[in-house]
């Protein structure tokens, strides 16, 4: 078997290296293009990517987010929603991760409405999955902008609980064109005219957990099975040189500001 074949099959890069010996371990390295050049044998199985990985069941994975919002809200419930079925199924290095430590993405970060809990916490998922793209991958990274795109461009909730707690007719689904929790919740709250600690506002959000945690699996599963490819095309940074968000307009009206150019 191939490494790039084991690397789809989600067998880590360490059991590889062991498995196959010095030799064939430096022959693997260049193959991949140094995918692992950040792990050393001192480092731990956390800092080894990609992790192992076995396809999880999007609607499964939504579920549990929804349920688990009412426990740690947005961020930590879509990462406890994948990482403790991954727990099960492979154990390490997914039971030494500290779940709960995310629940601070509550409320665009203890209440501050900067990045949802739910891209950020779907991004901290893959990036610890597959690895950030300083160890060699851009994969995460795109499917991180993915992510955001996505968030900003869709009409959400798309997650429909099996046992909802609010009547599904009460939630109302907006497109939030950002993915700032205050945006988006702020645009919510107007449609729906819910003040934000009503049982209706708190319900949209687990179902927005829910619908991300359901996104981020499938586009994990896609990349297990060698099928991702990313559809995020902006960069506010390439397209305007400075950091952001598309929706330029919606805080700086007709008046948006150039950033000094680059210097030669
Ligand atoms: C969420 C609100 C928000 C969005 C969206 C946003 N900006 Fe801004 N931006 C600001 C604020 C607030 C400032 C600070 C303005 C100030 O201090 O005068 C700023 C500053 C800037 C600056 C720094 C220079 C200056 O004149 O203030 C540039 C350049 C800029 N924005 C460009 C953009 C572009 C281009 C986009 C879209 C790609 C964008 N912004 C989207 C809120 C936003």
């Amino acid at each position: 078997m191939g490494a790039e074949q084991n690397e789809q099959k989600g067998i880590s890069r360490r059991e590889v290296l062991i498995g196959t010996g010095v030799f064939a371990a430096g022959a693997a390295l260049g193959h991949l293009g140094g995918f692992v050049k950040t792990a050393s044998a001192k480092e731990g199985p956390a800092n080894q990517w990609p992790w192992p990985y076995v396809k999880l069941d999007p609607a499964k994975t939504a579920e549990l987010a929804y349920n688990e919002w009412y426990r740690v809200f947005c961020g930590a419930a879509v990462i406890n929603s994948v990482f403790s079925q991954l727990e099960e199924k492979i154990g390490e290095p997914y039971k030494s991760f500290p779940k709960d430590a995310f629940v601070f993405l509550e409320g665009g970060q203890v209440g501050w409405g900067t990045i949802c809990g739910s891209p950020a916490g779907a991004n901290i998922v893959a990036n610890c999955i597959i690895g950030p793209r300083i160890a060699g991958s851009p994969v995460a990274h795109q499917i991180s902008g993915d992510i955001m795109e996505w968030y900003s461009e869709t009409k959400l909730p798309v997650y429909v609980p099996n046992n909802p707690k609010i009547d599904p007719k009460l939630i109302v689904q907006t497109t939030s064109d950002s993915p700032l929790c205050h945006i988006s919740v702020g645009r919510w709250m107007k449609a729906a005219n819910q003040p934000l600690k009503s049982a209706e506002r708190k319900d949209r959000c687990a179902r927005v957990a829910a619908s991300t945690a359901y996104r981020v699996v499938e586009l994990l599963n896609d990349w297990h099975d060698g099928k991702y490819t990313p559809v995020a095309t902006f960069s506010a940074v390439k397209e305007h040189g400075i950091t952001g968000q598309f929706n330029c307009m919606d805080c700086h009206g007709n008046d948006v500001p150039e950033a000094p150019a680059p210097k030669a």
